[in-house]
């Protein structure tokens, strides 16, 4: 007999006994006034607290979930876990059996329902990760979990039961892509099947305990009109970089974590023409491009021998044998910098990339010091002409205080003088003060600056309005 046929054979006949204990459960349920009676009585007396009841009925619900758990790993270790869930009710009973001090204490389907979401899904955290709402998953040990909604950081009542439960988890995220975690490799970067980004890391290196964090994949990813309506920029600033791009500048989208930049480079992709040969290069492919002819590249990081690993730089190289047209590169972080800026300068144009920082200013400032973890010597003068050459448009990317996301700069790289990089804003993003919501109230505004290549963009017979670069006043 197979383990499977035992098992339903064993089903049938507690099935039976059961369905004597149940009655007898529910017996003793029906009588909810007297319960509530006696626990009213006893906290007039000031004896036993009510939260001792809850968490004596929670440490139960954990203790057979705990148990159940283990059975199914004893078990079934070689059952495809879809397979296990029809008979963990059959398990579940024969603990009831076994252990009469779980009678009327458990919820058994409950145990059931949750030991299955933990199985197939990722837990606790599971109806979050299903909430379209929610855009980001932050677990910081087992007892906080946070969420990102609608812009905002937002603590939830999820809880795990403990640190191991929060590793079972991560266990389950990382194993299937062939990575793992423990002491010896602490910390793991991984994607869930719908393609959203998980980070986690483990004691000791993380002092709250097992700590994941998630940025869910958005399924139906922001487009140029969402980001005017969320007020990220004006109708202006959106026709002045549909224009920026079809004249194959070279945009770099700079800002903080989570400020949107992979969001804006995946809307400034949107407007390259459909007939050009796209090849995109991420350390986890986020970007999604509607257009036809396109090469998504991702880098791969060493394999638990500590080789194998694939950079972005080596994917740059790669890149420009594969006769691109446009190369749009997810984050330049390092060394990798120093090619992109060869490829923007002999002839590769119109690429896009993003980088970490808080001012175009400092984005120039960062690339220099990429560039020299290429670990090619050369002269400051010498990489800040590379920059200059290369970059054309920078945009800058923020999130408020508020939450909200915003380009509060547009600024055009207009070239050298002397030893220094000439920077010029187009567009920026005056704030006035903040509301009683907490909201921030600004605006964002030309400079009243036309950029200088806008004759080139105009000869190459690209027009934008001169509408879009009117002062429109600023007010005091
Ligand atoms: N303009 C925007 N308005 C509102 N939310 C945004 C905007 N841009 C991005 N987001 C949201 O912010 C989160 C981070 O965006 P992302 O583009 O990945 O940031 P980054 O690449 O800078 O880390 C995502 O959940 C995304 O949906
Ligand atoms: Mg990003």
């Amino acid at each position: 007999m197979s383990l499977l046929e035992r098992l339903q054979k064993k089903t049938e006949v507690q099935q039976a006994e059961l369905a004597q204990e149940e009655l007898q459960d529910a017996v003793s349920e029906a009588k909810p006034e007297k319960k509530d009676m006696a626990s009213a009585l006893r906290r007039i007396r000031g004896g036993e607290q009510p939260q001792k009841e809850m968490s004596e009925q929670t440490n139960k619900h954990h203790e057979f979930k705990n148990r159940l758990y283990k059975q199914i790993f004893n078990e079934l270790k070689d059952d495809n876990v879809e397979e296990i869930i029809p008979k963990l009710d059959a398990m579940a009973v024969e603990i009831m059996k076994e252990d009469e001090s779980f009678r009327g204490k458990v919820d058994r389907k409950k145990v059931i329902d949750e030991l299955a979401n933990d199985l197939t899904g990722f837990g606790p955290i599971n109806p979050l990760l299903l909430d379209p709402e929610v855009s980001e998953v932050m677990v910081n040990g087992p007892v906080q979990v946070y969420v990102e909604r609608k812009g905002k950081i937002e603590l939830t009542p999820v809880q795990f039961r403990d640190d191991e439960h929060v590793m079972n988890i991560i266990e389950k995220i990382v194993a299937p892509i062939g990575r793992r975690i423990d002491e010896s490799s602490p910390m793991v970067d991984a994607r869930l099947p719908d393609g959203s980004r998980v980070n986690a890391i483990i004691p000791p290196l993380a002092l709250n305990g097992p700590t994941i964090t998630i940025r869910k994949f958005s399924k139906d990813p922001f487009k140029i009109d969402d980001l005017v309506r969320f007020g990220t920029l004006t109708r202006e600033m959106a026709t002045f970089l549909d224009a920026c791009v079809k004249a194959k500048l070279n945009i770099f989208v700079s800002g903080g974590t989570g400020s949107g930049k992979t969001t804006t480079l995946n809307v400034l992709s949107s407007f390259i023409p459909s007939d050009e040969r796209i090849i995109t290069i991420e350390d986890a492919a986020e970007l999604q491009l509607w257009q036809d002819h396109v090469i998504s590249l991702e880098s791969r990081p060493a394999n638990i021998e500590g080789k194998g690993a694939v950079t972005i730089r080596d994917l740059v190289k790669n890149s420009l044998r594969m006769r691109p047209e446009r190369i749009v590169i997810g984050e330049v972080r390092s060394g990798e910098a120093l090619d992109m800026l060869q490829a923007m300068n002999t002839g590769h144009d119109g690429s896009l990339a993003t980088g970490h920082s808080n001012s175009p200013r400092d984005m120039i400032a960062r690339l220099e010091t990429m560039v020299l973890l290429a670990g090619i010597e050369l002269p400051v003068k010498a990489i800040r002409e590379q920059i200059a050459g290369a970059i054309d448009v920078i945009i800058q990317q923020s999130r408020l205080k508020d939450g909200s996301r915003k380009i509060i700069n547009i600024t055009e790289v207009q070239g050298m003088e002397g030893d220094i990089i000439v920077l010029q804003d187009i567009f920026t993003f005056r704030q006035y003060g903040v509301d009683e919501q907490g909201k921030v109230i600004g605006k964002l505004l030309p400079t009243g600056v036309r950029p200088k290549f806008y004759e080139k963009l105009e000869s190459s017979g690209i027009h934008i309005p001169s509408s879009v670069f009117v002062e429109e006043g600023w007010p005091d």
